[in-house]
């Protein structure tokens, strides 16, 4: 069955609601010409950066070729799958559009190129390409950026997302009053994907949706105690149930797995059940750092599936006591060094960035000569400014 956001999804540009910036995206679209900009359409998640494009190559009858930035990670795989289709007519010398989604997820210069083959797919494109990402001014992108227009998508505006759930109310045949569903709106903070997901849930089996359905929603509100987690996700053995629980709660995947690390062997006993409640661990992990790397949030599904759902069936049985369950050594310890490390990281990629190199040589070649070059106060205001540092950067340069 499809889902309610691909059913209700945008089949003409009108039907793109609550987004200023619409008509930027038409008149670039109409004015240009080859060798002419990209437009890379970002922003906030859910407010139809993807659907505008759908719906302009749909009204206009343009074939869409498509690529996920983030499945295609180096510069072979770009030309691959879309070099060819960028020069050439398609059949019946239908127009075309070229779409790259969600450029956030790929890689920088400091690797395969990624970057560098989107340059030279914009430039040398017979046909229009639009770029997604969610933000625009991630330094990986800089470069690119040159050769593109920048279209901001923002929240969707509240009216319009309640008009639009009233739509699909009337298509659906579900009675709901108007404030409830601007209620569902505003929950979401402008992102009407989340909204379109929060009504069919809501409303699957019912006729009519009121005030007291909504209470379901309290989740984003409601922090659960993380000792009720752990207890559902060890004590269950219906994976339904233990992903479940994830998503009703307000804690990050990431900490739940490490609480969950910790408190397996405090839970089960038998030692074939913990080796397997680790190697579902093991691989939710994988998934855990793809997320990260690729910056690809669908990643965190999988992860969560995993680790749950695994952690929950390693058992044979429940174990009926009481487990007085601990919280992860690594997290006060990961929790900690988190900001610093993340400084690091964009420090290094911003000077990365003009002096050519990789992070990593940054890190190791180029922080201990600052660290010199620092004792000398003229100097290090000529670094500082050189490559607009904050007093807070030099402090973690020096270390
Ligand atoms: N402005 C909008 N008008 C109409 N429908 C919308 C709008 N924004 C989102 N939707 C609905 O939400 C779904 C998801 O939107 P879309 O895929 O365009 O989000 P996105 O901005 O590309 O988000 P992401 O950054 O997560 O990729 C669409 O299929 C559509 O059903
Ligand atoms: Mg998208």
């Amino acid at each position: 069955m499809t889902s309610w956001t691909d059913k209700y999804m945008p089949k003409k540009l009108a039907e793109v609601v609550g987004q200023k910036r619409v008509t930027d995206f038409e008149n670039w679209y109409k004015e240009w010409k080859k060798g002419g900009k990209a437009a890379l359409l970002w922003g906030k998640t859910g407010s139809g950066k993807t659907a505008v494009v759908y719906a302009l190559a749909k009204e206009k009858n343009l074939e869409l070729i498509e690529i996920n930035a983030s499945d295609a990670r180096n510069a072979q795989s770009i030309e691959e799958t879309i070099g060819h289709s960028t020069k050439q007519m398609s059949l019946f010398n239908r127009k075309k559009i070229i779409l790259i989604d969600e450029v956030d997820g790929i890689s920088g210069r400091s690797d395969k190129g990624g970057v560098g083959a989107l340059i030279k797919v914009v430039k040398e494109s017979k046909f229009p390409v639009v770029l997604t990402a969610n933000d625009a001014y991630n330094l990986k992108l800089r470069s690119l950026r040159n050769y593109c227009e920048l279209i901001k998508f923002g929240s969707v505006h509240l009216n319009s997302m309640t008009k639009r759930l009233g739509e699909i109310c009337e298509k659906e045949g579900i009675e709901c009053e108007r404030s409830l569903l601007k209620r569902i709106a505003r929950e979401t903070g402008g992102d009407l994907r989340s909204a379109i997901n929060d009504l069919e849930s809501l409303s699957r089996g019912k006729k009519k949706l009121e005030e007291k359905d909504l209470k379901v929603l309290g989740y984003r509100e409601s922090k659960h105690d993380i000792f009720e987690v752990l207890k559902v996700i060890f004590k269950t053995s219906n994976i339904k149930n233990s992903i479940e629980i994830m998503r009703n709660v307000d804690k990050d995947p990431d900490e739940i797995f490490w609480w969950l690390e910790q408190n397996i062997t405090t839970e089960y006993e038998n030692p074939k059940e913990i080796a397997k409640a680790f190697n579902y661990l093991s691989v939710a992990d994988l998934f855990r750092s793809r997320t990260r790397v690729r910056q690809n949030w669908r990643f965190k599904k999988y992860m969560i599936d995993i680790m749950c759902g695994g952690v929950s069936i390693s058992k044979k049985e429940m174990y009926r006591k009481f487990s007085p369950y601990r919280p992860p050594k690594r997290l006060a310890m990961y929790g900690s060094t988190k900001t610093s490390r993340k400084q690091v990281k964009d420090i290094c990629e911003k000077m990365g960035e003009q002096l050519h190199v990789s992070s990593r040589v940054i890190m190791k070649e180029y922080f201990p000569v600052f660290r010199l070059i620092f004792k000398n106060k003229a100097w290090k205001e000529n670094i500082q400014k050189e490559f607009n540092l904050e007093k807070e950067d030099l402090k973690i340069i020096t270390g």
